[in-house]
Order: C-alpha cells, then sequence, then structure tokens
C-alpha cells in the first residue's frame, strides 16, 4: 500500500540530483537552499515531489521507480517524476525559462522579442502535460486533507489541476521570482485556449494560498487578476489580500526569505573557507602604499536577470572617471554559468567573460588584475568572498529576492557595504542601509561603488550589523512553517 503524506512540496529541481559514473554508478549529490532547511522543520510525515533533470536523475528514477532511496536524500522522502525528455525539454527551457522567466523579469527588451509561433504552441502543451504529471503525482502521494506547497513558475498550473483531482487539499503556491506588472504579462499569446495569461492565473488561483516574497510582487499578481481575469479583490480582516474569481477564493500571502543566520556563520568559518579567503587575498594583493587593494565582491548565478555586464561597465567607469582606483581595487566577480541549454544564457556567460577581459587589458597593470573573475562554482569560495569584501555589488535588473544581498552582511568579517539595486526584492527589506541604485544606470552604479569605497568604517561596521539583523528576520525554517500553518489555518 502506498503511505500517504500529510506534508507535499512540489517543485522542478529537487532537494538531490544524480550523475552516472562510467561503470552506471549513481552518484547523489544533495542541495541547499529555503526549500531544503525549511522542510527539515517539518515534524512527523512529508513527501517532496520533483522532476528528473538529466541522464542521472532520469537513471536513479526509473532505478527506484521513482520513490528516491532516504540514503541519498538525508532520510528526505522524495518522489522523482521521469518526464519524457522532449517534454521536459519544452517545459523547462521552452516555456518556463524561455517564455515565463522572461515575462516575469520583464527581460523582452528588443524590438524583436518575443515573437511566439509554432514552438510556442507545442511548447505549452508540453507545458501542461508536465503539470499535469505533477497534479497526478500529487494527487496519489497525499493523504486526505493534507497540505501541498507547490512551488514557482514551472508549475503555475497545477494547483488548479490538482485541486480538480483532489478538492480535500489544501493548496499552496509560492513564486519566488517577481510577478510582471499587468501590461506586461498580458503579452503572452491569446490562444491556446482564451489565452496563456489567463491560464497561468487560474493554475496559480488553483490554490487556497498564493504567496510571494514581497508586497510588489503580491500587488503584480493580484492586479493581472483583476485587470485579466475580471477577478476581485478584497482584503481579509487580518489583513491579507484576498481574490475571488468564479466563485472560490484565494488568499495573497508575503514571506520574505531571510538568509539561513546560524548555517551561514557556522558554515564560513570552516578551513575550507579561511584556505580560499588566503588564496583570494593573494589574488587581490595591496596597493603601491602596501595597504590591502579593496574588493568589490560580486557573487551570481550567470542569469540575464542579473545585470553583471552592466556592472563590469559600472566598474570600468569608475576606474575611467576616478583614476585615484587604479591599482587600488579588484573587482572580484564570481558568475557561475547556469541554464548552458539556452543559446542566450551561452552568449550572456561569453559576454561577461569578454568585458571583463576587456577591462583587464585595458587598465591592468604588470601587478595589478583589475577584474578577477571566476566561473566555476565553489560555495566555500564564495563564503571567503562574502567575508573579505569591502563592498558587495548586487544589481539585478529584476529579481524575486536575492540571497547574496542578505548572505553577505551576515558573513562579513569587518563590514562590508552593499550596493544595491531598487529592481530586487530584498531591497523592500534592506534600502535603509544599503546604498540603492537603477541597475540600468551605469554611472549611477559607478557613483555608487565609488561612495561604498569611500564608506567610513563605522558607518560600515554598523550598516551592516542592521543589514545582517533585518536579512535574518524570516529564516528558512519559520518561513516554511509559516506558509504551513497559515495553509492549514
Ligand atoms: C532562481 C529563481 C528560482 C528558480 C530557480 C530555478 O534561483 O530565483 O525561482 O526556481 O532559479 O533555477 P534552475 O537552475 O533550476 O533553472
Amino acid at each position: 500500500m502506498v503511505t500517504r503524506h500529510q506534508v507535499l512540496v512540489a517543485s522542478n529541481r529537487g532537494p538531490v540530483s544524480y550523475s552516472v559514473g562510467e561503470d552506471g554508478s549513481l552518484t547523489a549529490k544533495r542541495g541547499g537552499g529555503g526549500l531544503v532547511s525549511g522542510l527539515s522543520a517539518v515534524k512527523g510525515d512529508a513527501v517532496w515531489v520533483c522532476a528528473a533533470l538529466g541522464d542521472g536523475d532520469r537513471e536513479a528514477a526509473r532505478r527506484t521507480g521513482g520513490a528516491l532511496d532516504p540514503a541519498d536524500t538525508g532520510g528526505q522522502a522524495v518522489r522523482m517524476l521521469d518526464i519524457p525528455p522532449s517534454v521536459f525539454a519544452d517545459a523547462y527551457n521552452g516555456i518556463a525559462n524561455s517564455v515565463l522567466w522572461f515575462v516575469h523579469h520583464m527581460l523582452y527588451q528588443t524590438p524583436l522579442e518575443p515573437a511566439f509561433d509554432t514552438a510556442f504552441e507545442r511548447q505549452w502543451r508540453s507545458y501542461e502535460t508536465y503539470n499535469a504529471a505533477f497534479a497526478d503525482a500529487l494527487a496519489e502521494e497525499a493523504a486526505e486533507g493534507a497540505a501541498v506547497l507547490v512551488q514557482d513558475y514551472h508549475l503555475t498550473l497545477a494547483p488548479g489541476m490538482l485541486r480538480e483531482r483532489r478538492p480535500d487539499l489544501r493548496i499552496g503556491h509560492f513564486s519566488h521570482t517577481p510577478w510582471a506588472p499587468a501590461d506586461y504579462f498580458r503579452m503572452l499569446p491569446d490562444d491556446p485556449d482564451g489565452g496563456v495569461a489567463a491560464q497561468v492565473l487560474r493554475g496559480v488561483l488553483g490554490a487556497d494560498r498564493a504567496a510571494f516574497l514581497t508586497q510588489r510582487w503580491a500587488n503584480a499578481f493580484t492586479e493581472c487578476c483583476v485587470r485579466l481575469l475580471g477577478a476581485e479583490v478584497t482584503v481579509s480582516d487580518d489583513g491579507e489580500m484576498v481574490v475571488t474569481h468564479e466563485g472560490r477564493e484565494t488568499r495573497i500571502g508575503v514571506h520574505g526569505l531571510g538568509a539561513d543566520g546560524d548555517f551561514l556563520r557556522e558554515r564560513s568559518r570552516r578551513p575550507d573557507v579561511d584556505e580560499r579567503m588566503a588564496s583570494l587575498r593573494e589574488q587581490i594583493g595591496r596597493a603601491p602604499d602596501g595597504t590591502p587593494r579593496k574588493a568589490v565582491v560580486r557573487v551570481d548565478r550567470t542569469e540575464l536577470s542579473k545585470n553583471i555586464v552592466r556592472g563590469l561597465h559600472a566598474y570600468r567607469r569608475l576606474l575611467d572617471e576616478r583614476p585615484e582606483w587604479r591599482g587600488r581595487v579588484v573587482h572580484v566577480a564570481f558568475a557561475y554559468p547556469s541554464r548552458q541549454d539556452l543559446a542566450v544564457y551561452r552568449d550572456y556567460t561569453a559576454e561577461v567573460s569578454r568585458v571583463a577581459d576587456g577591462i583587464n587589458a585595458e587598465y591592468g597593470t604588470a601587478d595589478w588584475t583589475p577584474v578577477v573573475l571566476h566561473v566555476k562554482d565553489d560555495f566555500a569560495r564564495s563564503l571567503a568572498a562574502y567575508r573579505l569584501a569591502d563592498v558587495a555589488l548586487v544589481n539585478p535588473i529584476r529579481d524575486g529576492m536575492n540571497l547574496v544581498a542578505k548572505e553577505v552582511p551576515v558573513v562579513s568579517d569587518d563590514g562590508c557595504a552593499l550596493v544595491l539595486s531598487r529592481e530586487a526584492g530584498a531591497f523592500a527589506e534592506l534600502a535603509e542601509d544599503a546604498i540603492t541604485v537603477n541597475p540600468y544606470d551605469i554611472g549611477a552604479t559607478a557613483d555608487a561603488l565609488h561612495r561604498a569605497l569611500t564608506m567610513d568604517a563605522g558607518e560600515r561596521a554598523e550598516r551592516t550589523e542592521r543589514l545582517a539583523s533585518a536579512a535574518t528576520a524570516l529564516p528558512p525554517t519559520t518561513w516554511f512553517t509559516d506558509q504551513l500553518d497559515a495553509l492549514r489555518g
């Protein structure tokens, strides 16, 4: 008999991934992040439903019939769905990453894009199939009246589909990205089935509770519901917005995921981080007067929304307009490749390297490399950079939250000035003690870098302390259990 679960989480990427060795053996690698720590706080019986992302995952899913070996997952029950590769590719690369991600991050900014054609229709059908596979699995795994927390833009249709299959469940949906403004969101195709924008909204409204990282994204979502669906929005006695559509109510929650302070403080003091700090310090080097050079640090997955290239241009402008910084500062940029199946991501990754090389060729000297770019993901080295940063540059053109902005102040050794985009979700919580910028404005970003680099040490330390306490206000475990309580309540 199948064990039925009281708490279910569904997300595209699960808490573990597999690679296949040459001898056919499987190696499991556990991931981190808010959901992993959040779910660990759940007492009792829970399951995580996710998709097999690559060949290793597929092999693991096949060998286990989808119910992964708890030895690989730290004891967590995980059901991994083996979705046909072509359906998965259409749903993930096609709709989720090339359409919904672009719309929510407002990345279509050329006269040629987007252009929805026949490929779109096929991809959309796959996205429906992919969401239905999740809805089927969740319907099978859930105990009577269980709470189901569906994550993100990959799974916008799943809440509605699950409600049809299992009206007894309490269903939540959480968006980890921004939500697009109505005027932008409605660029999604009018076909099939009465419009993609409306289908996405209806899918999410299939949940009892739809939650967001900030009030701004929640407001954008409700605005879309009103303008594109004709839904009604009211405010409940306890102050939450409620969307009513076709006779059903969906509560709107806001839960601003914070940094995991305890974990970060402990992890960032381990010997492997100390080692990497020593080697980074060597790469950064000393100014002609013998003092250590200042470090402007950024750490990102190379996503188009992270704005790494404009960040490099701003740094170049700083060197150009304020020659006093030449030889006295290093831009330590960690840009870890992501979604390399997509040409536009590969091109962007190449552009980051090209611009960094250009700055080094133009300004570098025999003993000074202005930009130190690393692209190989190394968590310990990221923490080392956080600890020694004088300035952290977080300038996304749009970002659901941005945890780097929250993590740096928590682990910083001597205080770090934060240059923060006003378009990051974290802006809502950190604006007061950050130096805030319009991410498109390269000149203003260069000025902000100068201000950050010249901030008095006392002020910098005080601001960092306040930033750290704001950043850890809602640790992942509370973030998760708050949602669960609200859903069950
Ligand atoms: C970012 C977003 C998340 C999203 C994730 C997916 O981190 O903030 O909302 O779920 O990307 O990344 P992936 O590598 O799985 O495409």
